[in-house]
């Protein structure tokens, strides 16, 4: 019988640690495997390690130790000359944002599109088309510098998800929204995920995810205790 393998996971760490100097531990030992098109809350408290994590995956910063293979990409193998296929690949909602002060809610969109080549035409699509799904629209022509924190981080939002990335990386998304805004973003994480898309969505706010069926890890002071599947009390 011709049975083929299942696909390799998109995500995977093995034992991955990160120190910084002198003497802090942000990540120990850290395993765990994500496959494609799949939904994965981190969550923990405040200074457990997510951030790091997400760093280390999107190679913003470089692991201590370990391995990480993520979108087909071993990432000791990537160097400053083809890290750009890696982040072709993945979208990042960071922590602080990371938006362009001085451009257009618009332009800070489309730069993530325009790296890629699209055409302008479908790249006004694209962002006219997120910025109403979040909320966003009047605010098209707006510097960043003058949005409010829950309005920049809906932008950070839509630039991550403007490439229809293989995998977003999420960190704290919802972290300055309201209910309707974060209702919004969640929303529009599950339309990319129908699509394809695989996501890793770190949050405290385990608000987010309970009562749901989601697959749920959590570090405590850098450890992963469960790279499980249910948050416990959900039913499958
Ligand atoms: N650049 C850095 N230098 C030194 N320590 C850091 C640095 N970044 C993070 N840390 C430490 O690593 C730990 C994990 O931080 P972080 O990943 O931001 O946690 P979280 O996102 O879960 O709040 C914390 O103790 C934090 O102080
Ligand atoms: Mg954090």
């Amino acid at each position: 019988m011709n049975q083929e393998l299942p696909p390799p996971p998109v995500i995977e760490l093995i034992k991955v640690s990160k120190f910084y100097p002198p003497d802090v531990e942000a990540l120990s030992d850290i395993s765990f495997a994500i496959d494609k098109g799949e939904i994965v809350y981190l969550t923990g408290m405040s200074g457990a390690g997510k951030t790091t994590l997400i760093r280390l995956i999107s190679r913003m910063e470089k692991e201590s130790q370990g391995m990480l293979d993520v979108a087909g990409f071993d990432l000791s193998k990537l160097n400053h000359r083809t890290i750009h296929l890696l982040r072709r690949k993945i979208g990042v909602a960071y922590q602080d944002f990371k938006l362009l002060p001085n451009r257009t809610v618009a332009d800070n969109i489309a730069i993530s599109m325009e790296v890629v080549y699209q055409k302008t035409s479908v790249i006004e699509a694209r962002v006219r088309n997120l910025l109403e799904q979040l909320n966003l629209s009047k605010k098209y022509d707006t510097l960043t510098a003058e949005l409010s924190s829950g309005e920049q981080q809906r932008v950070s939002i839509a630039r991550a998800a403007a490439n229809h990335p293989e995998i977003l990386l999420a960190d704290e998304p919802t972290g300055n929204l309201d209910a309707e805004n974060t209702a919004r973003v969640m929303s529009l994480f599950y339309q990319l995920n129908r699509q394809g898309c695989t996501l890793l969505i770190a949050t405290h706010d385990k608000s987010l995810f309970r009562g749901h069926n989601r697959r749920v890890m959590e570090l405590r002071g850098g450890r992963l205790l469960t790279t499980g599947h249910l948050f416990p009390g959900t039913q499958p």
